[in-house]
């Protein structure tokens, strides 16, 4: 029996309860990679810098630019601006259509030509994968296993460093309630403890304990902050979030990440409460610097500062310069409005040198801990040594596993999963065979040639045991050409099974690329009514970067399995996992919705005067005609989608099957101090040896403000034979229970709570105690 942590609220340095606590935290969390006596020569370094710089190349080191939008007769200024020590940075060096491998040369330019020798950092939208492309993060989510993360970005961390990355544009912690939103593909789900501890993982992977390392990576957590909540799922949209909500469910991914040594953080492009998040000092310097101790850098989002205008916030340039150096912006991406006006808004008085040495000094911190002074160049001296290095079989193979962990079982009548290699399959769909978009979305370096597909997978997998038929039926996704019908519907006839391999092609989530219907596109829906009509059992494989609206789908498939967008081995994973050498383990880290109209709808959300139960309320299609205004029943549902997601969060079956027995509290009270056990014996009832992920859900019943109807507060991952049982027992601590009250005091207020040991946020076994 393999045996995982569990993992906690507690863990995640999610709720530290005095202010001053934060900053500790923080402290703590760098000490723990550097002593103090390299922490003070960082920063006497630092401070000698600061002494021989210019202005000029003070501001210099706050400028990232952005080498893929140069051009041929851009390379002579900019390169002199490197000389000059006009430019801290760059993104995207490895994706120009001028000069793709510039790292060396550049780098030679700030080290051996600048002024002060410093060297650039260069930074990626390294998301998930390199080269080797793991599952999008939703997906990964979906594994509920920070190794399984931690393990994804150690990978991606060695290659991109393998050509000189250092810095990524990872993790994204927004939290989002919205599967309208492309980029709720790239989130970590809708929970803020779940993100915590997963986002932790990543930070935890690509920085390791050793910044210095030369694989090391320093992670920046996006999007500060509320970005997740853009209005209607419109990406770059207004977010109105009350503080509470703010402090309780959107922050507390980035203080987790910030005390486990997240060294910088990225700006939002939306406004949250009607400030550009770029231009907030609430944000950078309240919470982030005053409240947390926060002691990296802080980056605009790119074009964020320029933004600020359209947006009818900043008047002009220079003002949105002001803004944000003054909100707390130390590095501007893309943009040069630091370059073009910092000086002289120090002349005019509205921003200080003294600001801009913290701005410098934040960057330089950074920087100094990267080691970039010792290893400044690529670490792949040679071609020969990349090779070695990028996509190479671990790393290939890592991917595999990963994906295999993240497919969540939706479905499975009569246990038509697994398949069994006798069978004939019809495999058809237009993501069967699709290497680009199995990637997802957010790929800059990796490549369709070296994406594994399912149809070669499946073929090898079956051998001469049984046979594989392929017709797509549609070419991609949105494809509403009907040509390719009649080829697919022969092909299910003639097998035993159909495998319909679809959902939404990778440019349909992501950044800018959100949906108002998120039904499957094209005539995806017409081709699988189709292929139910032919009586054939009905397999469906969904390969998209949010949860679908599946209508009549569901009930025509027998079995539906969500593989988000697996990556460069999406075949091989899937066809371990449709033919049982694996049973599928994802758990669903968001709430999947009946359909977009039911949108927002997430599993922790306040009671109501009014809840809605199976029985108080009629279905739109049992009310009768010119019924008397009360009669279908008052509550808080939709009368065609009712009250509850399609399936909720924490939500996965396996080929096997799990049975929660005895649970049992240590106590009937928690002190404030004290702590208690909940434990549940969990039995694999079934036939396979399959993994449970065990979900421990808290509900605190009176509140000096409504609370959540459940909140989750640990999870632990077991695997267990058939026929085995597990005690699997978790400890509850006070500080655990901590929300901020209407004063935005984090609190802990004695009363009745509910706890509940659950295979999803749903169900469960339940029992209650008193904190006192
Ligand atoms: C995105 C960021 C990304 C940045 C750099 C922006 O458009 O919002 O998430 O890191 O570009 O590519």
């Amino acid at each position: 029996m393999k045996k995982y942590p569990i993992y906690i609220a507690a863990m995640a340095g999610l709720l530290s309860l005095a202010a001053t606590l934060p900053l500790q935290a923080a402290n703590e969390s760098v000490a723990t990679t550097q002593s103090h006596s390299q922490q003070n020569a960082i920063e006497s370094r630092i401070q000698s810098l600061l002494a021989q710089m210019s202005v000029q190349e003070k501001i210099g080191q706050l400028a990232l630019r952005d080498w893929g939008t140069f051009k041929a007769e851009d390379m002579k200024d900019i390169k002199q601006a490197i000389r000059e020590g006009r430019v801290g940075g760059f993104l995207n060096v490895n994706f120009s259509s001028v000069d793709n491998n510039a790292f060396e040369e550049l780098q030679r330019l700030a080290v051996e030509e600048s002024p002060r020798g410093i060297p650039l950092l260069f930074g990626q939208d390294v998301i998930h994968g390199y080269e080797t492309i793991f599952p999008i993060p939703l997906g990964q989510a979906a594994s509920w296993n920070p190794e399984l993360i931690r393990n994804g970005a150690r990978i991606a961390a060695q290659e991109a460093s393998a050509d000189g990355i250092r810095w990524t544009f990872a993790p994204m912690i927004d939290i989002s309630r919205d599967p309208r939103w492309g980029r709720i593909a790239e989130t970590l789900g809708e929970d803020p403890l779940l993100t915590s501890i997963l986002g932790v993982a990543m930070v935890e992977g690509f920085q390791t304990d050793n910044l210095s390392g030369p694989t090391s990576l320093a992670a920046c957590g996006k999007h500060f902050a509320g970005y997740g909540a853009a209005e209607g799922g419109r990406d770059y949209n207004s977010a109105y979030i009350p503080e509470r909500l703010l402090r309780d469910i959107y922050l507390p991914p980035f203080k987790a990440g910030i005390d486990a040594g997240m060294q910088s953080i990225m700006s939002t492009y939306s406004s949250l409460n009607d400030v550009p998040g770029t231009g907030s000092p609430f944000l950078f310097k309240q919470i982030l610097r005053d409240e947390w101790g926060f002691d990296g850098f802080v980056v605009s989002d790119w074009n964020a500062v320029m933004e600020m205008i359209p947006h009818g916030y900043a008047r002009d340039a220079k003002h949105a310069a002001a803004l944000a150096a003054n909100a707390g912006i130390d590095m501007e991406m893309h943009t040069d409005t630091y370059e073009q006006f910092l000086a002289r808004l120090m002349d005019e008085g509205e921003f200080t040198e003294a600001q801009l040495d913290t701005a410098v000094a934040n960057i330089l911190r950074v920087k100094l801990r990267l080691g970039l002074w010792e290893n400044p160049y690529p670490r792949a001296k040679t071609p020969a040594e990349r090779e070695q290095i990028i996509r190479n079989d671990q790393f290939l193979n890592a991917a595999k596993e990963a994906a295999k962990e993240t497919f969540v079982l939706l479905k499975n009548d009569k246990q038509l999963l697994p398949l069994k290699k006798g069978q004939t399959v019809a495999l058809i769909g237009p993501l069967a065979d699709a290497p680009h978009e199995q990637m997802g979305t957010w790929v800059y370096n990796g490549n369709k040639e070296h994406s594994r597909t399912l149809l070669p997978a499946l073929r090898a997998m079956v051998g001469d045991k049984g046979k594989i038929l392929y017709a797509a039926g549609l070419e991609y996704s949105r494809d509403t050409s009907t040509r390719g019908f009649k080829a697919a519907i022969k092909a299910a006839k003639k097998a035993d099974v159909v495998l319909f391999v679809g959902g939404e092609e990778a440019i349909l989530s992501g950044e800018g690329h959100s949906r108002g219907d998120i039904r499957l596109p094209g005539a995806q829906a017409q081709l699988l009514a189709e292929l139910a009509k032919t009586g054939k059992p009905l397999a469906m494989v969904l390969m998209a970067g949010r949860p679908l609206q599946l209508d009549q789908t569901l009930e025509q498939a027998d079995a539906v399995m969500m593989a988000w967008h697996p990556g460069t081995m999406a075949g091989p994973a899937l066809a371990e996992v449709l033919y049982g050498e694996t049973s599928p383990s994802g758990r669903l880290p968001l709430s999947w919705p009946v359909g977009a109209g039911q949108i927002p709808i997430y599993y922790n959300h306040l009671p109501t005067g009014r809840p809605a139960t199976d029985d108080n309320y009629t279905r739109i299609e049992k009310i009768g005609r010119e019924v008397f205004q009360h009669q279908p029943g008052n509550s808080s549902n939709l009368l065609d989608y009712g009250h509850k997601p399609l399936f909720p969060f924490g939500y996965g079956l396996t080929y096997s099957e799990f049975h929660y027995s005895e649970l049992e509290l240590s106590d009937s009270t928690l002190d404030a101090d004290g702590q208690l056990h909940v434990s549940a014996t969990i039995t694999n009832t079934g036939k396979r040896t399959a993994t449970e992920t065990v979900q421990l859900y808290v509900r605190d019943l009176v509140g000096s403000v409504s609370r959540p109807v459940r909140e989750l507060k640990g999870f632990e991952r077991i695997t267990l034979a058939p026929g085995e049982s597990r005690r699997v027992s978790f400890t509850l601590k006070a500080n655990q229970l901590a929300f901020h009250n209407a004063q935005m005091q984090q609190v802990i207020e004695p009363g009745e709570f509910h706890v509940w040991i659950a295979p999803d946020a749903e169900s469960g076994l339940q029992g209650s105690f008193t904190l006192q």
